[in-house]
């Protein structure tokens, strides 16, 4: 596991955003996997800038979804198929064909999740994982003791979870769903590149604990120090835990 630590969120989006377009000029069709969340955006920005300036052509390029929403309307704002259109696919100029994700509002959920594994798996697997991590070690949606080799299926979220997202709900932490669809934490780690992105000292502690805390399911972000290519980009505050 590599660790590098940017003076900042933006210079964090820079570098996650050039590691991106290093890998779509050697594989212009490369399978992005994407989170939502705030940490991402830095990334998505610098990324479309790129885009816009004609450093890259992203015209091929495929976006995955890793986690959205159970029983949320698919064109609800806030599901995160929607969040991902507004913030990547639409700046990038990408159209729904480029885009791999579950069906949060099938009511049949097990067989969302299946039918995403294979999605994945036909797409040839994703090429460069793009993760932001939650303040109790949370990747994807795999809340504190997720199995460590599980694949996508449905999760509760956390109480603090919930809490910490309420703010994309007009504050309201009833409105935020109980259930998601997640990529596994198994699942994640068949990424071929692997970059996790946190930023701000509300993330130094779960930071800590993935990189230098033991391998365990309690801290599900740990598992990426199995992972043959994995990247841990921080800014100063998010680095401040580490020894
Ligand atoms: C969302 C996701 C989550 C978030 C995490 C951090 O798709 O995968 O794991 O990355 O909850 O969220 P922010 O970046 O908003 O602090």
């Amino acid at each position: 596991m590599e660790v590098v630590i940017v003076p900042d969120a933006k210079a964090g989006g820079e570098l996650v955003a050039e590691a991106m377009v290093r890998l779509l000029r050697r594989k212009p069709d490369a399978l992005l996997g994407v989170a939502t969340g705030s940490t991402p955006l830095p990334v998505y920005e610098a990324l479309a800038a790129r885009v816009r300036s004609g450093a890259v052509d992203v015209s091929e390029a495929r976006i995955a979804q890793l986690d959205e929403y159970v029983g949320l309307p698919v064109d609800h704002p806030e599901s995160y198929r929607s969040v991902l259109r507004r913030e990547v696919l639409d700046p990038l100029g990408l159209g729904a064909d480029a885009f791999l994700g579950p069906d949060g509002s099938d009511e049949d959920v097990v067989g969302a999740c299946a039918s995403y594994e294979k999605a994945l798996a036909a797409a040839g697997g994703v090429d460069f994982q793009l993760l932001g991590i939650g303040t109790d070690g949370h990747i994807g949606f795999n809340e504190p003791c997720s199995s460590l080799s599980s694949r996508t299926r449905i999760k509760t979220l956390t109480e603090q979870t919930r809490a910490d997202n309420a703010r994309f709900f007009d504050g309201d932490v009833e409105q935020v769903p109980h259930h998601v669809i997640t990529q596994g934490v198994g699942t994640i780690l068949e990424a071929r590149h692997v970059v996790l992105l946190a930023t701000g000292a509300s993330k130094a502690e779960a930071v800590a604990a993935s990189v230098e805390g033991p391998l365990a399911a309690v801290c599900p972000a740990s598992a990426l120090q199995l992972h043959p290519h994995a990247t841990v980009v921080v800014d100063e505050a998010a680095a401040s835990k580490l020894a």
